[in-house]
């Protein structure tokens, strides 16, 4: 009988295994980001708190769910128009989530196969679930580091991420859906700025982060309920937002609702729907 080498596998993926979960290092007395989210997109990897905060700020705004998808569809629109238009062949997917189809390198190869990816995110049921990230083939590799976005220089000296990425060729990074989590005190703008001044010309950066700017009083709330369940949500305002790019040119059409940064089909009636700022961005 063989062994298997994946925590996810042995746990089982499902909620019925609390123990084993927590024997992973996962805490599920508690909600955590991913796991919301998780439950938001329609995932199955999250347990009752991570449901019953879902809720709670589901109920403060009922649209919660379709923000949700709306920004999984930006970075799926955002990660194609790297990979097909700026011609970007190796990303870094900060704060990656729990591995939900398609997943970046699932995009991006399906315009280039020999794309390579490399995952971070601190959350050991990331970390449990990162099998299926790590999917390299002959063409293409990918790898998942366990590590914390708020220490860059550990990312981007890990031996895994230099044996994957060429940090001399354009790097596409993605920072979706992440920063909000990272508190002022933990200073996200020095931390990104890191991470650029590492990449050569012709990176890009891919980001949304959710905004008070287009509905002041439901973003509070959210704010409210996550506070109340243990977590901080930082949302961030227009030019807060545009400082994570500094120095680098905003390609088209700049930062912008997510709803409104290169729609599939037909614009939306209200691009101010889903409470996001996204924008993508080229080293000179
Ligand atoms: C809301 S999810 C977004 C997932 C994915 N980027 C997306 O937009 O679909 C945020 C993810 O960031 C991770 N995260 C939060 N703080 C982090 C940190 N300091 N370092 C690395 N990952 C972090 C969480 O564990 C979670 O998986």
């Amino acid at each position: 009988m063989t062994t298997s080498h994946d925590p996810a596998e042995r746990a089982g993926s499902e909620p019925g295994g609390r123990s084993d979960w927590e024997r992973f290092g996962v805490d599920t007395s508690a909600p955590h980001s991913a796991r919301v989210y998780d439950y938001w997109i329609g995932g199955k990897t999250n347990f009752a708190p991570d449901r019953a905060m879902a809720e709670a700020i589901e109920q403060a705004v009922p649209s919660i769910r379709e923000m949700a998808k709306a920004n999984r569809a930006f970075q799926a629109r955002a990660v194609h128009h790297l990979a097909e238009k700026q011609g970007i062949r190796q990303f870094l997917d900060l704060g990656t989530g729990i591995p939900t189809s398609p997943n970046t390198h699932d995009i991006a190869q399906a315009v280039n196969p020999d794309t390579r990816v490399v995952y971070v995110d601190n959350d050991p049921i990331v970390l449990a679930h990162a099998r299926a990230l790590m999917v390299s083939d002959e063409a293409g590799r990918t790898t998942y580091i366990h590590a914390d976005l708020r220490d860059s220089a550990a990312i981007l000296a890990d031996p895994a991420l230099t044996a994957t990425l060429d940090l001399d060729q354009p790097v596409g990074l993605l920072l979706i859906a992440v920063l909000m989590l990272i508190a002022d005190q933990d200073d996200p703008w020095t931390r990104v700025a890191e991470l650029r001044d590492a990449l050569p010309s012709g990176s890009c950066i891919a980001l949304s982060h959710p905004t008070q700017d287009f509905d002041p009083e439901a973003v509070g709330q959210v704010v409210a309920a996550a506070e109340h369940g243990g977590m901080t949500l930082v949302p961030r305002t227009e030019e807060e937002v545009a400082r994570f790019f500094d120095g680098w040119e905003l390609l088209e059409p700049g930062l912008s609702p997510i709803l409104a940064w290169h729609p599939d089909g037909e614009p939306s009636a209200d691009p101010k729907a889903a409470y996001y700022w996204g924008g993508v961005a080229r080293k000179k």
